[in-house]
């Protein structure tokens, strides 16, 4: 995971990422805390391992459940600086969350096959509902990553909550739709015979079938496929999430690749927490890009969350229809999001 971030940052950064975050002495090593909700699941552990590793995070706090006191004990025994304490319950949730810097929620149920996103929205909305309340409640200025699905409407809820808190930071809450970009990198190197680490193609829109749109015609190399490649490529970025749960025949989604990619976004968020410059994500964002008003494009990260939107650059006409199909999907996820708080 360490070498793709390693040739966009200065060269601390890129030696720390290279080393997997061990035995690097940083000239400012403020101590950042991290809260993982949701750490004893498929994606919360290998996630909370990979954060584990890394030199940038002084506490990582293990929230679940179930089984959050085992888990933890299993990762305080890696030989990396950063402390380890599980926390299980909801008489414990609060605690979890003291001091952090960093939220990152994978709670909730994951897809069966057959299921939509949109299915899970009964039993997530509320999870997410309440760790929003609790995280506005003790961590207000936390960076919070948003990965339970539905994304699309679990970031307007998340931002519902924080309102009726009254301390919304709409620069603070993101949905993590890293895993679309991470996805579209690899079969367009695959498809290309690059490695993909040298691969970079922004996905805007949201994080569910039609309301993920990649944008092939800005990837770095610069790409072309004819149109029927492209269709194909672009469908297979749309429904990625369920080859893999197919793929699973039952036993959940896409733990161990959005592992790594809540790994990826949390480390672009700490490296801009501790003020480097030129740090660039694709997230979910309260945005007024386009007519939905939460909407994923890459994102110039900072000390507090969005430092700059960078918009949807220029886009093919294939792109302008993607978009234009997304649009209505996606307005409709965030007003069941909106709604669900507000009703
Ligand atoms: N954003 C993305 O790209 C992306 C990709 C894959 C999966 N997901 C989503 O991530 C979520 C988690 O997936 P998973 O495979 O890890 O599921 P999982 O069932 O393996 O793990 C979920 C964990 O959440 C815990 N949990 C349930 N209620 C909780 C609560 N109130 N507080 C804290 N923890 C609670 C469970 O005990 C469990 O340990 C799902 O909603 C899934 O759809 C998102």
């Amino acid at each position: 995971m360490f070498s793709r971030l390693a040739k966009s940052t200065t060269p601390v950064a890129a030696q720390f990422i290279a080393n997997g975050g061990r035995n690097i002495s940083t000239s400012n090593p403020r101590n950042v805390k991290v809260a993982v909700m949701g750490a004893s699941g498929g994606i919360g552990q290998p996630l909370s391992l990979l954060l584990k590793h890394s030199q940038l995070i002084s506490e990582l706090n293990l929230f679940d459940i179930v089984h959050t006191p085992g888990v933890a004990a299993d990762l305080s025994h890696i030989e990396t600086r950063c402390k380890v304490k599980g926390f299980v319950g909801n008489d414990q949730l609060k605690d979890s969350l003291k001091g952090v810097d960093i939220v990152i929620i994978p709670a909730g149920v994951p897809r069966k096959p057959g299921m939509t996103r949109d299915d899970l929205f009964n039993t997530n909305a509320s999870i997410v509902r309440d760790l929003a309340a609790a995280t506005a409640a003790v961590a207000p200025k936390a960076l919070i990553g948003i990965i339970s699905n539905p994304v699309n409407s679990t970031v307007p809820i998340a931002s519902e909550v924080f309102k009726k808190a009254g301390v919304y930071d709409p620069k603070r809450i993101f949905g993590v739709s890293t895993l679309d970009v991470v996805r579209a990198n690899t079969f367009i190197a695959d498809a290309k015979g690059l490695d993909p680490a040298q691969v970079n193609c922004p996905v805007i829109g949201g994080h569910s079938g039609v309301t993920i749109i990649p944008l092939i015609s800005q990837c770095k190399p610069q790409v072309q496929f004819p149109q029927d490649k492209l269709t194909a490529l672009t469908e297979r970025i749309q429904e990625a999430g369920t080859e893999v749960v197919k793929a699973k025949a039952g036993a959940g989604s896409a733990t161990l690749s959005m592992a790594y990619a809540g790994a990826r976004f949390t480390f672009s968020l700490l490296r801009a927490l501790k003020g480097e410059q030129g740090v660039i994500e694709c997230a979910y964002v309260k945005s007024d890009i386009t007519e939905a008003t939460y909407f994923a494009t890459p994102i110039l990260l900072g000390p507090n969350g969005v430092e700059k939107n960078m918009g949807l650059g220029k886009l093919s006409t294939f792109e302008q229809e993607l978009l234009a199909k997304a649009l209505p999907e996606l307005k409709k996820n965030i007003e069941t999001g909106e709604k669900f708080i507000n009703k």
